[in-house]
């Protein structure tokens, strides 16, 4: 029987499980996923040692994605650029690392939006310049998009981030946090990839009135489902896309890995997890 994880500290509130078990039931598949709370200082032991205790890979999230990335032997491209690693696998004898938030992101803005969306782009503005806003910039870079504005509290590490990945500022740029209002209407692209608008955060306090009619707003918040910065872009009548899908289409990938199937992201697994979310809102 094929086995898999997800390893984080905590883990206890991890969606995956749920994700991979519908899929796994779905193909009729005998496997396994199971959470697995390791701690940082266990984290590199542990990246050597899941083969030998019988697991085919599996996924890593917060804190361990950067230290997932240091401690394996072969990594993706993809997973280079994002200098963080989501997915490990084992490949004749060597532990692999992909990172899959960025297809999952956009899988996800493309099955939201509908494909070709980003022909109606000229400007995104991204806030935030953590690990998820490097997946969602590093995905945005890959589309014709003119320019892509990063905004965060400490602006060196949107500087940072811009100079990562692209060091000629072709298309990217940093912006203060305190032009982030300013900016909005030039955008017709908005993601938050900050903490804020997660339950028990504060809400993103982003100013909506002068954003244009045909603008689009993403949160890769998923807890609630409806953050305050999506009921405001809702209320204006903007489009929006929640940060569930991202969550979704980021698992399909690992599980064709280990399982050897390539799920789908369906309605019913979407409500599946969605129901969760709403009874422990
Ligand atoms: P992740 O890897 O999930 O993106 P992270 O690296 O901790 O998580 O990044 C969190 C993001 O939320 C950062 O951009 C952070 O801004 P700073 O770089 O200035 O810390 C942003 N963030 C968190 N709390 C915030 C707040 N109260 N106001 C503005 N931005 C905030």
């Amino acid at each position: 029987m094929t086995k898999a994880f997800v390893v984080g500290h905590p883990i206890r509130h991890s969606r995956s499980p749920m994700i991979h078990g519908h899929w796994l039931a779905r193909h009729g598949l005998e496997g396994a996923y199971e959470k697995l709370d390791v701690a940082p200082a266990d984290f590199p032991t542990f990246v050597r040692s899941f083969a030998a205790q019988g697991y085919a890979g599996g996924n890593v999230t917060i804190p361990h994605k950067e230290a997932a990335y240091l401690s394996v032997d072969r990594r993706t491209p993809r997973a280079e650029k994002m200098k963080a690693v989501n997915t490990l696998w084992v490949e004749d004898g060597l532990v692999w690392g992909d990172n899959t938030d960025v297809l999952g992101f956009m899988a996800h803005l493309d099955d939201t939006l509908g494909t070709g969306w980003e022909q109606a782009v000229d400007t995104a503005l991204v806030l935030g310049a953590g690990g998820a806003a490097r997946a969602v910039v590093a995905g945005l870079q890959d589309r014709p998009i003119r320019r892509i504005l990063v905004a965060n509290r400490t602006l060196a590490k949107a500087e940072e981030l811009v100079r990562d990945l692209d060091p000629e500022g072709a298309v990217l740029a940093a912006l203060p946090w305190e032009e982030v209002g300013g900016a909005v209407a030039a955008a017709d692209l908005i993601v938050n990839t900050t903490s804020l608008g997660m339950a028990g955060q504060p809400p993103l306090a982003l100013d909506l009135s002068a954003a244009r009619p045909t603008a689009a707003v993403a949160d890769i918040v998923y807890v609630p489902l409806e953050t305050p910065l999506l009921a405001a872009a809702t209320a204006r009548g903007l489009r929006t896309v929640d940060g569930l899908g991202m969550l979704l289409h980021q698992a399909a990938p690992g599980f064709a890995r280990w399982f050897g199937v390539t799920p789908q992201v369906t309605a019913e697994l979407r409500a599946l997890v969605e129901a969760d979310l709403r009874s422990k809102a």
